[in-house]
């Protein structure tokens, strides 16, 4: 044995992270059935083709090597991508500035990342949740507190409840992560509002903006919300880079945390020394990639994916209620939240292995995102 102490955090975690979990069993259902393998309605993985804009950017930037080593990337990412991503967000009325971007392999990592540069502090986020905001906060050894969010409030985690009294690090994920609900405009106001009066830094996920019809695409379309709030985005479910990695987050410029001795720094300063430790960039030809699906052509043609996601959302909404088995979401969201039928007194685990070994069908257990009672459906 190594007599060196592990990291008690990690040690106190879950054996496995719910979805390398699921993936192992579903693998396992499917050798055992290779003339049927499973239906997959489990992780929220891409499965469309990428857009040929982007095969064509990629294969460019790969063929260029030949010639010319493109070296180390920035690690805030090439220019030319944060002024695409600068570009969207002006798109959607919200004036984000390419040096407030800073690229990544993805917004999972940066939702970990993140706690890298905060002190001990109370983490708040919704009930369910993204297991990796969790399982990122316990990683660090910070507490977290869980807001309600269930079929008395529509799955709308309200302000109100979260009496939040000291500087708090408050997680929002609209459209959300499990339930496929979007969070209304008021909500992520008064949200912004507690943030404001507290001293508290909201880091807000988007990565299941482009579904979004009519609502909030970004915390930045609600006034004030860049004295306040990171946002977190990505590629993987925006335009289908699950396996490719590009993702980013904005940290407006005038975003300041506290130092101690009454002094306080940017933290976009204090990203960027995290970044540059650990972290060289996203690969060139990533980002080439990456340019590519911001352009015109690869905006609309991750709109077509996104559409097709929807109309196998409604499909799978409209089997739940011709069996009278309630759910939310899956309209501007490639999730849906669904109850378990009452009366089969199984857990969420016990269901999931039922639906996969009874009926072939791969599923999320709610007890991954902090409820038993329900579990999870993807239209990906
Ligand atoms: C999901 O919710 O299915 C996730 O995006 C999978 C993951 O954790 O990467």
């Amino acid at each position: 044995m190594i007599k060196v102490k592990a990291n008690e955090n990690l040690v106190g975690m879950n054996t496995d992270y719910i979805f390398s979990e699921t993936a192992r069993l579903i693998a396992d259902y499917d050798r055992r059935h290779p003339d049927k393998p499973s239906v997959r309605l489990g992780i929220g993985d891409a499965t469309l083709p990428i857009a040929e804009c982007v095969i064509r950017a990629m294969s460019e930037a790969a063929l260029e090597l030949r010639h010319k080593n493109c070296g180390y990337q920035p690690e805030n990412g090439r220019k030319q991508l944060r002024e695409l991503i600068s570009k969207y967000y002006l798109s959607v009325g919200c004036d984000v500035s390419a040096d407030e971007v800073y690229v990544s392999d993805g917004a999972k990592s940066d939702l970990g990342n993140l706690f890298d540069i905060l002190g001990k502090v109370t983490v708040v986020m919704q009930r369910p949740y993204y297991p990796a905001y969790f399982d990122g906060a316990a990683m660090r050894g910070l507490d977290c507190i869980f807001i309600r969010s269930d079929v008395t409030n529509n799955f709308i985690s309200d302000p109100d409840e979260a009496k939040i009294t000291e500087p708090s690090v408050i997680i929002l994920n609209s459209p959300n992560n499990p339930t496929g609900v979007v969070y209304p405009r008021e909500i992520l106001e008064k949200w912004v509002a507690l943030a404001l009066n507290t001293g508290s830094l909201i880091i807000f996920d988007a990565a299941y903006s482009s579904f979004v019809e009519s609502g909030i695409r970004s915390i930045y379309e609600v006034q004030n919300a860049e004295k306040c709030s990171i946002e977190v985005c990505s590629l993987s479910k925006n335009a289908g880079f699950t396996g490719l990695r590009c993702g980013w987050s904005v940290i407006p410029d005038g975003l300041e945390i506290d130092v101690g001795n009454g002094k306080s720094r940017k933290i976009s300063e204090m990203w960027m020394r995290r970044q540059s430790v650990r972290f060289n960039g996203v690969s060139y030809i990533t980002m080439r990639g990456a340019e590519a699906a911001m352009s015109e052509e690869g905006l609309r043609y991750s709109a077509s994916c996104i559409c097709t996601y929807k109309s196998k959302a409604k499909k799978l909404k409209n089997e739940l209620d011709l069996r009278g088995i309630s759910h939310v979401g899956g309209e501007e969201s490639p999730y849906i939240w669904t109850e378990i039928p009452s009366g089969i007194g199984m857990t969420s685990w016990e269901f999931f292995l039922y639906l996969l070994e009874d009926k072939g069908i791969a599923v999320t257990p709610g007890v991954g995102f902090g409820d038993d009672g329900r579990f999870r459906l993807s239209s990906f």
